[in-house]
């Protein structure tokens, strides 16, 4: 298969109606916090456990088109001593790939971050795909205050995810282009509209400036929401406010937006997918691609005992149906219960 033709059939597989994307990337750092929260001290065989038991949830493909990975699950087997890349596959699921190597503060911008990772990412790739990825991820973060993000943060982190993306096509990855406009602080949600328009419109500069197709990417952003220590704004603001920035700035030619769930409940998330899906049509197809809002109530249902297994995976399981409902929005609470 040609590149090009690569890139295409990753889209079509990863861009389905009542469908989305599963995070289930985290670093090791992050993994310890969220098995903290739950009483498990995480360890390779836990994380192992954990993972092997909710991505082999019977029929998670039927909601699930792509897993991101982190590149330690990548290689490891199953409990059932599979393959993970090749048990996803077996459930018609397409592994994607963590590529980013975390954020460090960014030189001469205070409060602000830069994401690292480009050196040795082509090397990276190769290896990757032999593995089985077909699609990888890359995390720029953005703080907001009165004065951040930087006009120097907004231009530097978009360059790296423009080159992160051109060098992903290059090799017939699908990237997966993930600005995220940080919910922590006491900004109202318009400060975070103007935050969110300035960051995509800058990042869609720099994926022209390097000649990234747009049609072989998936945008994953954050919700334009208020910031966390402020009263909560309703789905239908969430989703009017969120909506009229991104048909300001992203073009039509991307094929779908799998938003990131950023610290919202899981039942926030999907209500607010929900009443994004219930504006209308919009050029792109409006999914989620979140980590803590549906895999929270798998982690507290296994608490670190394979017992439990079949608990966490109906958990999963329900999230999952549920925002792919949300996909189509026609989630109600009722389907709660
Ligand atoms: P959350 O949905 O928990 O924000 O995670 C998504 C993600 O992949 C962040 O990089």
């Amino acid at each position: 298969m040609s590149i090009q033709d690569e890139l295409a059939s990753t889209i079509e597989n990863l861009v389905k109606p009542g469908q989305g994307i599963l995070a289930a990337d985290e670093s090791h750092p992050t993994i310890a916090k969220r098995f903290a929260a739950v009483g498990v001290e995480s360890s390779e065989d836990k994380r192992r456990e954990y993972r092997s038991v909710i991505l082999s949830a019977p029929g998670l493909g039927e909601f699930i088109s792509g897993v991101i990975l982190f590149e330690e699950t990548l290689g490891q087997k199953s409990l059932e001593d599979v393959r993970i890349p090749q048990l996803l596959e077996s459930q018609g699921i397409v592994p994607g790939i963590k590529v980013d190597k975390g954020k460090k503060p960014l030189i001469n911008a205070p409060g602000d971050e830069i994401t690292f990772g480009l050196d040795g990412l082509d090397d990276r790739l190769e290896i990757y795909k032999n593995a089985g990825a077909r699609f990888a991820k890359w995390r720029d973060v953005f703080h907001i205050s009165d004065t951040l993000p930087s006009r120097q943060a907004v231009e530097a982190n978009a360059e790296v995810l423009a080159r992160y993306a051109a060098i992903c096509q290059s090799m017939g990855i699908v990237p997966i282009v993930e600005p995220e406009v940080l919910i922590d602080g006491e900004h109202s949600m318009d400060r975070c509209a103007e935050v969110s328009e300035a960051v995509l419109r800058e990042v869609f500069h720099a994926l022209a400036r390097h000649g990234v197709q747009l049609e072989h990417m998936i945008l994953k952003p954050s919700m334009v929401t208020p910031g966390k220590e402020c009263p909560k704004a309703t789905p239908e603001q969430v989703a009017e406010a969120t909506i009229r920035v991104f048909r300001q700035v992203v073009p039509a030619a991307v094929p779908g937006i799998n938003f990131l769930s950023g610290g919202q409940t899981p039942e926030e998330a999907t209500l607010n997918l929900n009443a994004i899906n219930n504006l209308g049509s919009q050029p792109w197809a409006l999914s989620f691609s979140y980590g803590r809002a549906l895999q929270e109530p798998a982690q507290k249902a296994w608490a670190g005992n394979l017992e439990n297994g079949p608990a966490a995976q109906e958990a999963i399981l329900k999230r999952a149906r549920l925002n792919g409902a949300a996909r189509s929005g026609s989630y109600s609470t009722d389907m709660e219960a």
